[in-house]
């Protein structure tokens, strides 16, 4: 099938562009052309049939590249089938139970609803104190973060299977 779909991510330390690869990763399986880039080496936007959007969210915010990106592109992703989805949590559970109700920055649910994605996800995350800065680790330890990869793999390929599944039903 000849959909062309993009995977934008944005990151810090590597666990969302692991994320995003895994999605990529399904979606190939299941027979669309996909490509996996992170938001600043996405060129042309219109070379794409779809777009999945994600970032790792720090202090309740999107990384400012996705940010960026979504603002730049609103209107070329209003235009196609979206998919958005999150990732920081740590620890078990539900991940907007463990974030207190937290599902999507609220800077831009206007762009959101401007977009209509077809889904917002909110995965668990990792979180790596050797990869941290200093402020950062005290931050974690302060307010008792769980340390670990709480990453899950079965809900990210069911979410990702899903938009294959979508896509192969209404994309010609
Ligand atoms: C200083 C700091 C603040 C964080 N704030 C949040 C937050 O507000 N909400 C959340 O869900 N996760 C938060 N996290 C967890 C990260 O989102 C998580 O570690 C994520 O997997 C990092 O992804 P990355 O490796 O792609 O940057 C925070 C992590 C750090 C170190």
């Amino acid at each position: 099938m000849d959909v062309k779909v993009l995977v934008a991510y944005a990151t810090k330390y590597g666990a969302t562009a692991d994320i995003a690869e895994k999605i990529g990763l399904v979606l190939r399986q299941a027979g669309l052309h996909t490509d996996v880039l992170p938001t600043d080496s996405v060129s042309d936007l219109t070379l794409y049939k779809a777009v999945v959007l994600g970032s790792a969210v720090y202090a309740g915010q999107w990384r400012k590249e996705a940010v960026r990106f979504l603002g730049a592109n609103e209107k070329t992703m209003a235009e196609r089938p979206v998919w958005l989805f999150s990732s920081g949590p740590t620890g078990e559970g539900d991940p907007v139970q463990l974030m207190k109700g937290w599902r999507f920055p609220g800077a831009q649910q206007p762009i959101a609803d401007r977009i209509q994605p077809r889904d917002i996800a909110f995965f668990h995350g990792e979180l790596d104190m050797k990869k941290l800065s200093f402020a950062e680790k005290l931050i974690v330890k302060g307010i008792k973060a769980p340390v670990g990869d709480f990453r899950d793999w079965d809900s990210i390929t069911s979410w990702a299977a899903a938009i294959a599944d979508e896509l192969k039903q209404t994309v010609p």
